[in-house]
């Protein structure tokens, strides 16, 4: 979700009210996934690297994560969608921490899409702590090393529990991952758009969905037919 700043910027406004804009731009894609019937929608809310903004615009960021987690819980609860999050979640304030945990218990049996917030994410730091999760299942005696494979390995990563995506959306018109999902996305169809993630929109969605929905993907191997 980039470019909320550069948005703040072309309006002559605080970098802030950037990313409380940002913050319905996630809940108009939250809804048009809903009405897709997508199963899981990963946001890359807060990286590892962005705890190197200034103190001032962290704060502001944690204090719109815990609102927006207060706030919104109940009209995800409504829409049937559960929230998850993956990252060093630790590292996150307290009271972002307990508002995070509430939301996640408060939406764990239902039954929608799949909302998965990246909170102090970054995807060299996942398979760090994957390797280590490995060595100490190797050193307690569970797990042979001959047997680790991408199958093993995956289930030691965050996302254990979810597909890999089929589809990455970089907004800002930024060509690059930034250190997200960097094992998962291997195979990921990937759509950058030149909007700034507020201007982005249901329709900026749908347009991500048809424009993958024209790929051909062989998974390295070759087209049928
Ligand atoms: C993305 O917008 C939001 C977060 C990283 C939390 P940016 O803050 O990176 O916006 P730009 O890149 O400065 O425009
Ligand atoms: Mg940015």
């Amino acid at each position: 979700m980039d470019g909320n700043g550069r948005w703040a910027r072309e309006r002559g406004h605080p970098r802030i009210r950037g990313h409380r804009a940002g913050a319905e731009s996630v809940r108009a894609t939250v809804e048009a996934c809903g009405d897709l019937g997508v199963e899981f929608l990963t946001l890359y809310a807060f990286s590892s690297e962005n705890w190197k903004r200034p103190e001032g615009e962290v704060q502001a960021l944690m204090g719109l994560l815990e609102r927006f987690l207060k706030e919104k819980t109940t009209e995800m609860a409504e829409r049937n969608v559960r929230l998850q999050a993956i990252g060093r979640l630790t590292q996150l304030p307290q009271r972002c921490q307990k508002a995070l945990h509430r939301a996640i218990e408060r939406t764990a049996d239902n039954t929608g899409l799949t909302v998965v917030l990246a909170l102090s994410y970054g995807g060299r730091e996942e398979i760090i702590d994957a390797v280590k999760s490995l060595v100490h299942h190797v050193q307690a005696g569970h797990l042979d090393p001959a047997m680790i494979d991408p199958d093993v390995f995956s289930k030691h990563l965050y996302t254990r529990y979810y597909p890999d995506p089929d589809l990455l959306i970089r907004t800002s018109g930024e060509l690059r991952l930034s250190n997200f999902l960097l094992w998962q996305i291997s195979y990921a169809e990937i759509h950058v758009t030149p909007k700034l993630w507020p201007d982005f929109g249901k329709q900026e969605l749908y347009d991500a969905v048809a424009d993958f929905s024209r790929r051909q993907r062989r998974f390295g191997g070759l087209t049928e037919g």
